[in-house]
């Protein structure tokens, strides 16, 4: 959701859903965005905690980069980030190339840690930051398990063809021909998604969750 609702002073609900709660709060005098697991609904807890885990996972083999949260805790039921100011893309809207560039690196350094983000066509899970520079939070489907093959590679191009997506959106007059060409042929298995389960996750997504693309105005590009 995106209206915040302060509910404690200090804390702020960002968002809230069946796979529980993320809220921007305190520790120890330092802001940090708090994931809480234990929020979720009791049929979805032991798919949120994996996914929680997932997330950890991923963001420990990330320590350090420039646009990535720091994991500043995770104990089963709440999982910690570091806070990066700045808002969302649906929000901030980048149409400098600059973003693009920077962002085409930053998917370069996590690939070859041998991550991938897996959730990139949502626009509530790539940042702009103050000073206009990229970030990317929200690793909870991302492939934590190295470079491996030919299903990295797919799964890294798709990746790299969400990022195009996004800047076809904001900034299409810096759309290279090779980039152009990587956003007219996604992945068998995108297409196969695009033509059968996307109808069948929507329908899903309302009848269990009540919703499709709760992330407040963010698109999502697939
Ligand atoms: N480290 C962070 N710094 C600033 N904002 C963040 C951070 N992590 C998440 N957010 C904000 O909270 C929103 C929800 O977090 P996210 O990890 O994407 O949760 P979900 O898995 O429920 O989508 C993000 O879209 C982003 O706007
Ligand atoms: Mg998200």
């Amino acid at each position: 959701m995106n209206s915040a609702n302060p509910i404690l002073s200090g804390t702020v609900v960002l968002k809230a859903d069946e796979l529980g709660r993320i809220e921007i709060t305190e520790r120890d005098g330092v802001r940090v965005i708090r994931r809480d697991v234990a929020a979720a609904r009791w049929w979805a807890r032991a798919f949120a905690r994996r996914a929680a885990a997932r997330e950890a996972r991923a963001l420990r083999k990330l320590h350090g980069i420039d646009g990535v949260p720091a994991l500043l805790g995770w104990d089963g039921r709440e999982l910690l980030r570091g806070y990066i100011a700045g808002a969302p893309m649906q929000q901030a809207q980048p149409r400098d190339r600059a973003y693009y560039k920077q962002a085409l690196r930053l998917l370069a350094v996590l690939h070859r840690r041998g991550i991938v983000h897996n959730d990139l066509a949502k626009e509530p899970n790539w940042l702009v930051r103050e000073d206009g520079r990229p970030a990317l939070v929200d690793f909870q489907i991302a492939w934590t398990r190295g470079r491996r093959g030919a299903l990295f590679r797919l799964l890294a191009r798709e990746d790299l063809r969400h990022l195009l997506k996004h800047k076809r959106t904001y900034c299409p007059e810096a759309l290279s021909v090779r980039q152009r060409a990587i956003l007219d042929t996604p992945a068998p298995h995108a297409r196969l998604w695009r033509a059968t389960g996307k109808r069948l996750y929507k329908l899903i997504a309302r009848r269990i969750f009540g919703y499709w693309d709760n992330e407040g105005q963010g698109r999502v590009r697939d």
